[in-house]
């Protein structure tokens, strides 16, 4: 089996697209095919046996399309099915709440941590659990920001409502003295100045995402799985709806063009 096969990326929609865009930056020459369930989005209101039915199906999608190795970029998915996702993936796994649980901890002096992300994830006490494990003296404060998903997807990074939506969200933390803040969302990066300015700027915002990234090169180094081959990587995308709009807003969260977007059909909303 070759190196040069690709890593499967997977999310419920477009989102995961801000996990891909770290992973070209810390993983250069890495090929990476990517599924989105547009079909089926969003992931974060539903029931963890939905979700956990939907990511065994993501799983073998990826699969089939001929994987080393599998990235959950979606934090509902990371949260409630990463045990069904290992257990059904031929290839090494790894999700983005324990990079992003890793992360903050080593950031935080205070010992006070935020999470935002959506309902499915803070009720899953997913990232609480992963901190407390790696240290059991940090206090976590969760809130769920589920009006940061469409706000993010329709381009109002600075826009006067999200400035009031993110400011209701966020205020409960404040009062927590938090200092460090886990953005347990693929959308949220997309929104990480007005978060920032919320806060003050004195509060350290931890991107799964990128955490994720750096824990995936040391997954392939592990399982000797990194790609020898030094030419430009090759980007793959594949959805389960028409590709309508997922190019354009998809280069947003991706922060470069994405090229030919295939469907796979059979997915039923
Ligand atoms: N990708 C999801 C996550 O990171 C957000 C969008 C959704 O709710 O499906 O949790």
């Amino acid at each position: 089996m070759s190196n040069s096969r690709p890593i499967g990326v997977f999310d419920s929609g477009i989102g995961g697209l801000t996990v891909v865009r770290a992973m070209t930056r810390h993983l250069p020459h890495e090929n990476i095919t990517y599924f989105g369930d547009t079909a089926r989005v969003p992931y974060g209101p539903k029931s963890s046996q939905v979700v956990r039915d939907y990511a065994a199906q993501d799983t073998d999608v990826l699969m089939r399309l001929n994987v080393k190795a599998i990235v959950i970029a979606c934090n509902t998915v990371s949260a409630v099915a990463l045990d069904v996702v290992q257990r059904r993936a031929k290839v090494p796994v790894i999700g983005v709440i324990i990079p992003g649980a890793e992360a903050a901890v080593l950031a935080t002096s205070k010992k006070r941590v935020g999470i935002i992300g959506t309902i499915g994830t803070v009720n899953s006490n997913a990232y609480t659990n992963a901190i407390r494990q790696l240290d059991p003296g940090v206090q976590v404060f969760a809130q769920p920001c589920p009006l940061f998903v469409p706000l993010a997807e329709e381009g109002w990074i600075d826009h006067k409502a999200t400035e009031l939506v993110a400011r209701e969200y966020l205020f409960p933390l404040t009062l927590q003295k938090i200092d460090t803040l886990i953005l347990g969302c693929t959308h949220y990066p997309l929104l990480s100045d007005v978060i920032g300015r919320i806060l003050h700027h004195d509060v350290t915002l931890i991107d799964s995402g990128e955490a994720t990234a750096r824990a995936v090169s040391l997954m392939l180094d592990q399982h000797d799985l990194s790609n020898p081959s030094r030419m430009k990587p090759n980007l793959q995308f594949y959805v389960s709806d028409v590709p309508y709009k997922f190019s354009e807003v998809g280069e947003r969260f991706l922060g470069q063009k994405l090229g030919m977007v295939h469907r796979i059909a059979g997915f039923a909303a």
